[in-house]
């Protein structure tokens, strides 16, 4: 295990430690003294202390050092802007950055990726330049998906990694535990932080029989979604296991790891199997592989190993699934599909299949929807409705290019869109039907939501495998099920589709096809990030000041905000996400779906200064340039909802100091600490009712230490001051973080030391 092994063949300097990984699980293995299972093996052996780490599923909070971070362009904006203000040469773990999601579908892969390039010129300049000034690999725009590149290059079993990205637990599939981030656990990693996680409960899915004919992959984790709902992964990960594993290619473990964001896991794994070795060694990784098998015994559950719960799932019984509409766990089979699409009235004329994506767009997805689509052709029969191809990665387009694939399903009917995520996340430029039409469209993809794809709500999206989105797409109709259904060929004579066939590997090895990647130079020194002053989508941040030392008196009260308010409410997405990577500017949208406790509106709040109402971000801009502090009031669960780091950065920015609440999310009230502020609660929830939007504030941060309670004064308008006490959850590092005025500032101050 002192081997030296390369993590990946792009960076030099990295080496896979197994044995380190080792030391460590003999040391929680001696605490915990019970078999582990597989997802706990990866997670223990990356623990920053194994010795003084409390360990138990669900409850402790697990301090980790993973072995790499990945971030798609959109959340890597904001994450490297923030990991430039800690003024640190090079990132402190290995991190790649993918332009994927930028990318418009409009009328094919060339020339929507050109459109892209122009469009976000900026954008990408900005990312290019700041990977190649921090030592970060740059995947360009053409490139392919986030999580297929991080399959075909990065990922390796018993890995911890995380990604800016939902569907980062692809990487599943070759092992590696990873796990979907917001950006400021991104910046806190690059940073040399150790990253946070509540130590996940553990749902065993043990798989036993074969897949055959229809059904693929993907039909496990539709089913799976089916029995766990949305919801009923959140807070666990999802371990597979059992005799079924070594039937699946490791690309359909993929697939399977990918959804499983679907039921909210934290992310979905299989252990090291002979699967997986063929694929490293396919992609030029038989090191790996080999190293893989010394530690082989690591790589997957210990004998008599126990799970939080236990779904067990008979391939050889599993039918093809059809999972929607407008959600992803509503799981139909094939044989009662049909009838689901009568008695639900969905519409049956089906108007759009789409292969592809960064759940299933594989050499073997591609090979089997080819197949299909070659029978069609030869029976002189073509798509029916309008049908799209995304390939995962330029390798896969270069390789199903080279070995025919793609021209068959040109051939079929197909448009070949970029590799890049396309329609999968709202990029597309649907013009076939009218916004608010009903109609239906079905994808190999991920998720469903309501108007994802196209952003009509009427849009019916239904998720299945490649396979029976090209059988549908050809039937042109959701009433058909290629098991038992005959079409027509050409000439009206009836016929039924063969079952897919296709390599799970290309037998001659992949083509790489075009160079997208940008190494980052030797000369890192002399580059300059491109951020132009004048730029309404980018901005430097500079970092924020350290506490004065002194208690804060006197402050206003910028909002007492009345019932939810998620981070939504106070970061809102849509149109502002255009500029996250710009801190002034979306700090325009700071609070705006808050609701004033004072008039029960939304962004109409009374400046104390000029007695006038105004926008919740304009007030706020009105005190910070008058040099007043203030605080907001808020109610219970405060900033709930997606980990978007803006909904702390907003408020810092913008001069706050204390969120004081009946209680908040987690994630939320540690993102606050992060950037310097003071998340507090009242010690008694019912001071919440003693506070009126037009008091005034002193609050005694000279106070702060661990454990104790820190004093507020209230100056009510009218009438007598009184204290209230406020309770907070500050450990001793984090207190440094609110001393220096960020986690990041002192990230910096140590590193300079
Ligand atoms: Fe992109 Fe859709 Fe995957 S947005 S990362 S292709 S889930």
């Amino acid at each position: 295990l002192q081997k030296k092994v390369e993590m990946c063949n792009w960076e030099k300097g990295h080496y896979i430690n197994y044995a380190k990984m080792s030391e460590n699980l003999s040391v929680v293995r001696s605490r915990l003294n019970r078999p582990l299972n597989f997802a706990e093996k990866v997670l223990y052996s990356h623990l920053d202390d194994p010795h003084g780490q409390e360990i138990e599923r669900g409850k402790s909070y697990l301090r980790l050092r993973p072995d790499r971070v990945a971030c798609q362009d959109a959340t890597a904006q904001m994450a490297i802007l923030q990991f430039m203000s800690a003024g640190m040469p090079s990132v402190a773990t290995p991190t790649t950055v993918h332009c994927d999601h930028l990318i418009e579908a409009q009328v094919g892969g060339e020339r929507d990726l050109a459109r892209a390039q122009d469009i976000n010129k900026e954008v990408y300049d900005f990312l290019a330049t700041s990977c190649a000034k921090y030592n970060i690999g740059f995947w360009r725009p053409g490139s392919g998906i986030i999580h297929q590149i991080i399959l075909e290059n990065y990922a390796f079993p018993g890995a911890l990694m995380i990604g800016t990205d939902s569907h980062t637990p692809n990487a599943g599939g070759l092992g590696m535990a990873a796990i979907g981030v917001g950006g400021a656990d991104a910046v806190d990693v690059m940073a040399n932080l150790p990253w946070e996680l509540k130590a996940p409960k553990v749902i065993g899915v043990r798989l036993t029989g074969e897949l055959s004919g229809w059904t693929s992959p993907k039909d496990i984790i539709l089913k799976v979604a089916g029995i766990l709902t949305v919801k009923g992964g959140t807070g666990a990960i999802i371990e597979y296991h059992g005799p079924g594993v070594k039937t699946l290619s490791c690309t359909g473990m993929g697939t399977i790891c990918n959804m499983g964001a679907e039921i909210g896991a934290t992310t979905s794994i299989f252990p090291f199997n002979d699967r997986m070795y063929d694929y490293l060694v396919a992609t030029k990784r038989k090191a790996i592989g080999d190293f893989a098998r010394e530690y082989a015994a690591e790589l997957k559950e210990d004998e008599g190993a126990e799970y939080d719960d236990l779904i067990e799932l008979n391939l050889s019984e599993l039918e093809p699934h059809i999972n929607g509409p407008f959600t992803p766990d509503l799981a139909t089979p094939i044989s009662k599909f049909k009838d689901a699409v009568a008695a639900n009235k969905w519409p049956s004329e089906l108007k759009v299949g789409l292969i592809g994506s960064c759940t299933n767009s594989s050499y073997e997805d591609m090979s089997r929807a080819a197949s299909i689509a070659q029978d069609a052709l030869d029976h002189g029969i073509k798509a029916q409705a309008v049908f799209t191809v995304t390939p995962g990665s330029e390798q896969i387009r270069a390789t199903i290019e080279r070995d025919g694939q793609l021209k068959t399903l040109e051939d079929f009917g197909g448009m070949v869109l970029a590799n890049a995520c396309g329609p999968c996340i709202g990029q597309w430029d649907r013009k076939d039907v009218k916004k608010g039409e009903p109609n239906s469209i079905i994808s190999s993809y991920n998720r469903n939501f309501t108007g994802r794809n196209d952003a009509n709500p009427a849009t019916h999206a239904f998720v299945t495998s490649p396979d029976l989105v090209v059988a549908l797409t050809l039937a042109g109709t959701l009433n058909f099920n290629p098991l038992t259904d005959k079409l027509k060929d050409k000439d009206g004579k009836e016929f039924m589709l063969q079952p897919p066939t296709g390599d799970g590997l290309p037998s001659r090895g992949y083509d790489p096809g075009r160079d997208t990647y940008q190494a980052p130079p030797e000369d890192r020194a002399s580059v300059s990030v491109a951020v132009s002053p004048s730029s309404d989508r980018l901005q430097i941040l500079e970092p924020f000041q350290a506490w004065d030392g002194k208690d804060a008196l006197d402050m206003p009260i910028l909002i007492k905000a009345q019932g939810k308010t998620t981070t939504d409410h106070i970061s809102m997405a849509g149109p502002w996400l255009k500029y996250r990577g710009h801190l002034d500017n979306i700090s325009n949208n700071m609070l705006i779906g808050a609701i004033n406790s004072a008039n029960g509106e939304a962004n109409k709040v009374k400046n104390f200064t000029t007695g006038d109402f105004d926008a919740v971000p304009a007030t706020a801009r009105d005190y910070k340039k008058k040099g007043i502090k203030w605080v907001v009031i808020g109610d219970w669960n405060y900033g709930e909802g997606s980990s978007r780091e803006h909904a702390a950065l907003e408020p810092r920015h913008l001069g706050g100091l204390a969120i004081i609440t009946r209680s908040f999310a987690r994630i939320h009230e540690t993102n606050l600490k992060k950037q310097g502020m003071l998340p507090l609660t009242f010690t008694n929830p019912e001071d919440y009712d003693k506070i009126q939007p037009d008091d005034k504030v002193d609050l005694m941060c000279t106070e702060l230490a661990v454990g104790k309670p820190m004093t507020m004064k209230v100056h009510p308008k009218n009438g007598e001051p009184f204290t209230v006490q406020l309770s907070h959850t500050f450990n001793e590092g984090q207190i440094e973080w609110f001393k220096n005025g960020s986690a990041l500032n002192t990230m910096a101050k140590k590193n300079s030391q």
